[in-house]
């Protein structure tokens, strides 16, 4: 996805970004989807729509908590560009991104689990014995980690991440991450969701920090619904989840290039981010740009 009006900045594994002045700049969702930090040969239809739509609730439901880098959505809004950008771009403020994606866990899955099975601890402090898998943890935990221009986010212990941002800022982005994941879990319950984990990004602009790129969406985060969920055993799950497993049963070994999906995985990944959406907003998708 391109538009020669624009100057194209920046192309993540998701997102492209365009300039549109000193102040601004438009973020645009693609359809692109990666696993294990590799993106897949295939798209996901409508992907970057969604992401857009459930990015922008958040940050509209969320901006009393953290001020961020939203501009506007609206495609009337936008400088003019090509049709098939509507509901996948937005206008937002160019910040500096702080250096550290902002972590925050309330159950105990994925990689916590894995640390908690060999080591005991989570995100390096200590917890209590005999947790199970999926299981929500007494108090949400700030695990943040780097983060990488390429390949993969390495965890920080509490140390290495108040060395990188220093001790204040430290401390405002855990109070920031942390506020954000208990309003936003306790807004995905009430809609039969578990927002068992996810990732923030924050940015610098003019001494203000604002919450930047995406915002509790099933790429930056995991969502199980509700009614399957039960400690000691892994909950089907709105996120990549259904990928990753897709591409593992394949004997792919994580390295690019990643094998085609078949035209149902598609579908059924497609049909999974639609309705993460429309449960966690109470909003139709056909509604959206
Ligand atoms: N307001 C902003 N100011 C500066 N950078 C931003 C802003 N919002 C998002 N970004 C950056 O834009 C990029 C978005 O692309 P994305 O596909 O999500 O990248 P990644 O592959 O790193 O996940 C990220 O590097 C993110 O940090
Ligand atoms: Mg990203």
């Amino acid at each position: 996805m391109s538009d020669s009006r624009l100057k194209h900045i920046y192309s993540g594994k998701v997102r492209d970004l365009y300039e549109v002045d000193l102040e601004s700049m438009l973020m645009v969702a693609s359809d692109r989807i990666s696993v294990f930090d590799v993106v897949l040969p295939d798209l996901v239809p409508d992907k970057g729509r969604v992401l857009t739509a459930l990015s922008s609730w958040w940050f509209d439901e969320t901006s009393g908590i953290c001020p961020n880098h939203v501009i506007s959505a609206d495609p009337t809004d936008l400088p003019e560009m090509s049709g098939d950008l509507d509901g996948r771009a937005m206008l937002v403020r160019v910040t500096q991104p702080v250096r550290m994606e902002c972590v925050v866990r309330g159950y105990l899955f994925g990689s916590a689990w894995s640390e908690y099975q060999s080591a005991g601890t989570i995100g390096g402090f200590p917890a209590p014995a005999g947790l199970r898998e999926a299981e929500q943890l007494s108090t949400p935990l700030f695990t943040p980690s780097t983060k990488a221009d390429e390949g993969h986010d390495l965890p920080l212990s509490e140390a290495e991440a108040r060395d990188l941002v220093g001790d204040a800022r430290y401390e405002q982005l855990r109070a920031a991450s942390t506020e954000l994941y208990e309003f936003g879990a306790k807004h995905a319950l009430s809609r039969g969701v578990v927002l068992a984990d996810t990732k923030f990004e924050f940015g610098l602009r003019d001494g203000e920090l604002l919450l930047i790129d995406e915002l509790m969406t099933p790429d930056s985060s995991r969502y199980w619904p509700s009614e399957s969920w039960e400690p000691g055993s892994s909950p089907p799950s709105f996120d990549k989840q259904y990928v990753r497993d897709h591409m593992l049963a394949t004997g792919w070994n994580k390295e690019p290039p990643a094998p085609r999906m078949p035209d149902d995985v598609i579908a059924n990944t497609r049909a999974k981010y639609v309705e993460a959406y429309e449960m966690i907003t109470g909003r139709s998708f056909s509604d959206w740009y």
